[in-house]
This record gives structure tokens, sequence and C-alpha cells, in this order.
């Protein structure tokens, strides 16, 4: 396997079903650099899923722990992350990745993601969203925030994450 000595982390970052944890899992293989995913590094801490405490706690609580995970990665010994899909939104957390490493958006358009994941039911935000069209909707203002975070981007649709990693390897 290559090995690149990256000495930062290195981020995952795009809508969900962009293919995150996917390309995390061979990305992390390829450059040798332990994997976290922050969902389920929140859902370890908080002891439910993610879908529970959005339900019982609401959106900003799960924000709030989401920039609390990313304050306490400073210092940490490097490692890729792949990031929910909403770890954008915020510009504290734009900021905060973009100071601790590269960040990579992976990107699909509305029909792929919802050929992956249109019939999940484990993402709250997913949930009352039933076509391609409310996913390009949502994705549609999200954009802009996942470009300003992003310091280099890949689009997943065509692409096996086979391929994904080496052109990222290759980009890097
Ligand atoms: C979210 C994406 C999810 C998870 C939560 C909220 C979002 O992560 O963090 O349901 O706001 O896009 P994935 O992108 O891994 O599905």
């Amino acid at each position: 396997a290559v090995r690149h000595r990256l000495k930062q982390h290195l981020f995952l970052i795009g809508f969900m079903g962009s293919g995150k944890s996917t390309v995390a899992s061979t990305l992390s293989a390829a450059l040798g650099l332990p994997a976290l995913d922050s969902d389920a590094c929140l859902e370890q801490e908080l002891g439910c899923s993610i879908a529970d405490f959005f339900s019982r706690e609401g959106e900003q609580a799960f924000r709030d722990r989401e920039t609390e995970f990313l304050r306490n990665l400073r210092g940490q010994s490097p490692c890729l992350i792949s990031c929910g899909g909403g770890m954008a939104l915020r510009s504290e957390n734009r900021a905060l990745m973009r100071l601790l490493g590269p960040v990579i958006y992976l990107t699909a358009t509305p029909e792929t993601v919802f050929s992956r994941i249109g019939t999940d039911t484990a993402r709250p935000l997913l949930k009352d969203k039933k076509t391609p069209a409310d996913i390009a909707a949502m994705m549609q203002a999200r954009l802009p925030l996942y470009e300003d975070a992003a310091s280099l981007k890949i689009a997943t649709d065509h692409l096996s994450p086979a391929e994904i990693t080496n052109e990222l390897i290759r980009l890097l």
C-alpha cells in the first residue's frame, strides 16, 4: 500500500450518501492512516443512535456535539475523518477543519444519493425527503458550504471506491 506521510488530519465531507464512509475504508488502508467516523464516534459518546438523539435533543444539540468533536481533534495524531453530512454547516466547523488538515469534498448527484440511500431510515434529515427533487433542494442549499470548506473535490457518481482512492492519492 502507498504510505502517505501525512502530518495532519484528513477530512472527508459531502452530502449524505456521497460515499464518505466507503471511501474512508479504502483510503485509510491505502494511506496507512487510521479512520475515524464522526457519526460513529458521536453515537458511542452519546450512548444512543443519531436518530434518537435528534428526536430527544434536537438538531442544534447534535451540531454542538459535532463542533466539540472537531475541537477535540486538535493535538491528536493524524487520522482520516469521515464527517457526518452536516459537519460543514457551521462556519466554525469549516474553519476548524481547514486548520486541522486537507478537506476532501465528495460529490454525488441527487439521483445517485437517492439510489444509494433513498430508502434508509437511520438518517433523521432524510425522513421526509422522499424524492430526488427533495434531496436536490437540500443539497443545493449546502453546496456553497461544502465548497467553502473543501481543499479538493471529486465526483463519485461513476467511480468505484478503488478508483476514487487512486485519484485522491494522486491529487493529495
Ligand atoms: C447529517 C448526516 C448524517 C448524520 C446526521 C445528519 C446531515 O451523516 O451526521 O444524520 O445533516 O447531513 P452521513 O452523512 O454520514 O449520513
